[in-house]
């Protein structure tokens, strides 16, 4: 009788009972449920993995990490800037300055100065708007502007523009000023140019070249300075039959030092060097008993240094 009704019950589904063991809801049916769900999370899972591959950040840029490499240039007497054309450029000039700023600095500062260059979109702080007159760190004068392309503002994302030739820079300066209203240019302005950065002597300009070109030429001579010296050493051990070279090497205290000394040193002429020699021989790499040669022997000794390392020198 008990085990009748209790069938009977569940037969009819006692939705009370059911909450006291709620997993009975699904019964034989949870397993289907949960290979659907299974499918699924692998199929939808497996889409997801592209975007953990889209490693591009789209964070903001800080500008002030922004390191720029300087561009070869030759050096050379950068030519006098008339000063006269600076407060009235003409339109060859303007041209000149549009092409300069199209070049170099619309891909910040926007084509029509707004700031709003593609390359600049993500930098905080913003490449400057020109438009605008607030908020400058320099400051919007000629005198300011040509400091800022002269020294660049390294600290907020600016570089500096010191290799562009005065006049050009002074183009493009022009060409920004014709965007928008700016402040007048005042003789003081223009003398204070003058003054700071010669503009009317011109100046001498060494040769520049990219900081990692630099360093892999830098490892290069060393190298090489290295092996010349090796080299020579060799044949000056290779000549000692020589008068010369024995002289050398009974005379010297250190033939590393006097082959760097002699490769190195600026100095060209006999007299030069013999002088060099009188007042410091340790210096050069010599024993003391060299200053008790004569001199057609210190004389034979310049001699053979010069033409076992003439073609190393510059
Ligand atoms: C890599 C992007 C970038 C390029 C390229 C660039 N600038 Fe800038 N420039 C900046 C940023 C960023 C600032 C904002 C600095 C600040 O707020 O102090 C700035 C500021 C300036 C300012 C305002 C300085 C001040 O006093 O506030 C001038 C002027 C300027 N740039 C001129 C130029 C010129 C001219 C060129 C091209 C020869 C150039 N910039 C190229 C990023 C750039």
């Amino acid at each position: 009788m008990e085990l009748n009704q209790k069938k009977k019950i569940e037969e009819e589904i006692n939705f009370k009972e059911l909450l006291k063991s709620p997993i009975r809801l699904f019964g034989w049916v949870f397993v289907y449920f949960f290979l659907i769900l299974l499918v699924l999370g692998i199929f939808f899972g497996h889409k997801l993995i592209p975007i953990s591959f889209n490693i591009q950040s789209v964070g903001i840029i800080d500008s002030t990490t922004i390191k720029k490499e300087i561009p070869e240039s030759k050096g050379g007497i950068i030519p006098a800037v008339d000063l006269t054309s600076i407060k009235t450029p003409g339109s060859e000039m303007i041209a000149k300055g549009k092409e300069l700023y199209d070049a170099n600095c619309q891909s910040c500062h926007g084509a029509n100065g707004m700031g709003d260059g593609p390359a600049g979109i993500a930098l905080n702080p913003k490449p400057r708007n020109f438009h605008t007159a607030d908020g400058w760190t320099n400051g919007r004068t000629i005198d300011a502007m040509y400091k800022t392309l002269q020294e660049g503002i390294l600290t907020r994302g600016m570089a500096a523009y010191e290799y562009l030739p005065p006049q050009d820079r002074l183009d493009i300066i022009n060409y920004i000023r014709t965007f928008t209203e700016f402040p007048p240019i005042t003789d003081e302005q223009i003398n204070s140019l003058d003054n700071t950065y010669n503009l009317s002597v011109g100046i001498n300009k060494p040769n520049t070249i990219p900081i990692q070109k630099a360093k892999i030429k830098l490892e290069e001579d060393s190298y090489d300075l290295q092996t010349v010296v090796i080299n020579l050493r060799t044949k000056i051990i290779q000549d000692k039959e020589n008068t010369a070279a024995k002289l050398l090497i009974t005379n010297s205290l250190d033939l590393n030092k006097v082959l760097l000394s002699f490769i190195n040193l600026p100095v060209k002429s006999f007299d030069d060097y013999a002088a060099g020699l009188t007042n410091a021989p340790l210096t050069l790499g010599y024993r003391p008993t060299i200053l008790q040669l004569s001199s057609s022997e210190i004389k034979a000794v310049y001699g053979y240094l010069n033409t076992i390392s003439a073609k190393y020198r510059s």
